[in-house]
């Protein structure tokens, strides 16, 4: 990708700056050649082994080796796949170290899964390998969430397990590469305290890259019970056989279907997948095929396409549960990786099992509403009798039945209570699976607030999704309170409008277009517009804004969101994984 590239070059220029050896010494080791951290551990600190073959013969040139196979920095920090992926572009491109991909791809299976981070502790981080655009904000020190994320995000720094001495290493790093960082990202906001504080102690002057470096190695140790624990009983999860899919993807709704998962010989922890899915709205069918490696146990990292065409590809970041018996995550692609769908993968049995409906409201005093129930392993021939919604609620008859859909009619007579239902089906069940309603009070747009990137020139485009859901005030006819049902999507008409910031404002007129019909917004070009005032780019606020008249209601309902249409991100310091 020629975007990466140049981000390499960028990074490449900053890095002539640093100085490599005093960053490459493990400084905690008396007599190693480097210089004294900044705060020197009282003990030498105890690192993780690295007895690899392939990782020695590759990194143990300059990362020394000690006679317990400690290689110094390696040994003493544990991440995720996509962080040690990282850094070992970061060795090819800047240091030197030649590696062929499959030898690349060794050390970082290997590095993953022996310094790794337990299940627990990459939980927390799931939004970063994701790529969810996720508003995070690290509530436990507030100079860690101020000094480390204005470059990049904080998943980055959450998602990585040091020794103080690595941490402090990290400073140094990025003290090497940006000599101004003391004075832009790493500043102390007004003077020191000096008063006494409250409690009587003399006041805390650290700067405020100590006090967060401070945190970080307490808040994240190399050594944890969590990785402990999971390192004993880590092993490749035996996956093969077959799933039912269920998930969510924004703009397009609710799918289902299966993916059938089978072994790579020689290789316990490598996968193929065979996956077929059926959007719910309008029964789109999808058929792909992947493969997947599961690092450390329970980190999916697979990729998909529709037959073998790289254009339909998406990138697979799950979750394995504990009891290899679900999986779930997220598989995404796009320029800024903005589009995807949620999945969760559920191991079929010989349970019966509901996955979801097509529809999530049902209206009352309406005969003939049409549902499709979604599952696995449903019996045969189920009958309407087999099928329970709550009182009020009839299956009038069933269309079509097999083991994975059940297709029904269904009558709500006039008096049925308005709440959600649990849904029953020959023996599986879904707690609150539909709502019963008798008007659609509101509607509200999520995300409440998006953001889209102009492109296509220089830069990808990021696009921006917006739903519709409606809602219903509940028995209390008191909007957003806890009673009030969320009615699932409905079909809005979609505009844009100004977000008056400044007098004159005229962004709506050079930001993009959304979709009508889907929601769907797609930003205008990169780069100076000569037909817009000052050659200014198309950057802009917008609102969004969902209309929609539900049947037999006097005027269209209106919601809106706010949209920030900006700039491409020019330069990038997490390049995404290519498994
Ligand atoms: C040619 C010398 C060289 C080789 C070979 C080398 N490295 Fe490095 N490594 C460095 C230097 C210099 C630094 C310090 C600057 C930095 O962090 O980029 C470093 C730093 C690191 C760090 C600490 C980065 C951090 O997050 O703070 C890790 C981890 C690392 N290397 C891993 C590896 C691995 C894994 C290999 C083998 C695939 C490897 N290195 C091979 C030179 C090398
Ligand atoms: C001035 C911008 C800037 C600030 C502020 C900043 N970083 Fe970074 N950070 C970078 C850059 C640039 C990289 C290297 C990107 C790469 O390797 O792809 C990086 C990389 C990292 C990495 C990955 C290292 C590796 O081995 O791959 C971690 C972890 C990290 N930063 C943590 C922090 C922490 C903790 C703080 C706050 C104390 C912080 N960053 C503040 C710019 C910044």
């Amino acid at each position: 990708m020629p975007l990466m590239s140049r981000l390499f070059a960028v990074a490449a220029l900053l890095w002539l700056t640093a100085s490599a050896p005093a960053i490459l010494a493990q400084t905690q080791r008396p007599g190693s050649g480097g210089p004294a951290p900044a705060t020197p551990a009282a003990t030498p600190e105890e690192g993780i082994p690295v007895p690899s073959f392939v990782v020695q013969k590759s990194c143990a040139t300059c990362h020394r080796r000690d006679e317990q196979n400690q290689l110094t920095r390696i040994s003493y920090r544990r991440t995720t796949p996509e962080g040690w992926q990282q850094t070992v572009r970061r060795m090819v491109a800047l240091n030197g170290v030649q590696l062929d991909p499959a030898e690349a791809r060794e050390i970082v299976k290997y590095l993953s899964n022996h310094l790794g981070l337990a299940p627990e502790e990459a939980r927390p981080a799931a939004f970063e390998v994701q790529r969810r655009l996720e508003d995070y904000t690290y509530e436990a020190s507030s100079d860690v969430q101020a000094t480390c994320s204005a470059c990049h995000s904080m998943g980055r720094v959450i998602s990585q397990r040091r020794t103080r001495s690595e941490w402090d290493l990290l400073i140094a790093m990025h003290r090497g590469w940006y000599p101004l960082i003391d004075s832009q990202g790493f500043r102390r906001m007004g003077p020191a305290p000096t008063g006494r504080g409250a409690d009587g102690r003399p006041p805390d002057t650290r700067h405020p890259v100590e006090k967060a470096v401070d945190h970080l190695a307490q808040a994240f140790p190399l050594k944890t019970p969590e990785w402990s624990a999971w390192s004993a009983t880590m092993r490749p999860p035996r996956l093969e056989g077959t799933w039912a899919l269920s998930g969510w993807e924004p703009g397009k709704g609710a799918v289902f279907g299966r993916m059938v998962i089978a072994p790579v010989a020689n290789m316990p922890d490598e996968f193929t997948t065979t996956i077929t899915y059926q959007y719910a709205r309008g029964g789109e069918t999808v058929a792909r095929a992947g493969r997947v490696v599961v690092y450390t146990g329970f980190q999916w990292r697979g990729r998909s396409t529709v037959g073998g065409d790289d254009d339909t590809s998406l990138r697979e970041v799950m979750f394995v549960d504990r009891d290899w018996r679900a999986i779930d995550g997220r598989w995404y692609t796009g320029g800024y990786d903005e589009e995807g769908l949620d999945v969760r993968l559920e191991r079929i049995g010989a349970e019966p099992r509901v996955l979801g409906t097509d529809i999530t409201a049902l209206r009352v005093g309406q005969a003939g509403q049409a549902l499709t129930i979604h599952g696995a392993a449903l019996p045969a021939g189920l009958t309407a009798a087999q099928i329970d919604l709550g009182p009020g609620v009839t299956i009038a008859s069933v269309e079509s039945a097999s083991a994975d859909a059940v297709r029904v009619t269904v009558d709500v007579a006039a008096d049925a209570a308005v709440g959600m239902r649990d849904l029953f089906v020959g023996g599986a069940s879904k707690a609150q699976a539909l709502a019963v309603y008798d008007r659609v009070d509101a509607i509200t747009v999520t995300p409440a607030w998006n953001m889209a990137r102009v492109g296509g020139v220089q830069f990808p485009k990021m696009l921006a999704q917006f739903e519709a859901w409606g809602r219903h005030n509940g028995p209390d006819g008191r909007p957003g309170t806890p009673d009030d049902l969320n009615l699932g999507v409905v079909p809005a008409t979609w505009t844009v409008e100004e977000f008056t910031a400044i007098y004159g404002d005229d962004d709506v007129k050079f930001v993009g277009e959304i979709d009508p019909r889907t929601g769907r917004f797609t930003p205008n070009i990169d780069g100076p517009n000569p037909g817009r005032a000052g050659e200014r780019n198309n950057i802009g606020d917008v609102w969004v804004v969902a209309s929609y008249q539900p049947e037999g209601a006097p005027a269209p309902l209106r919601a809106r969101a706010h949209l920030l249409v900006t700039v491409p991100l020019y330069m990038r310091w997490d390049p995404s994984v290519t498994q």
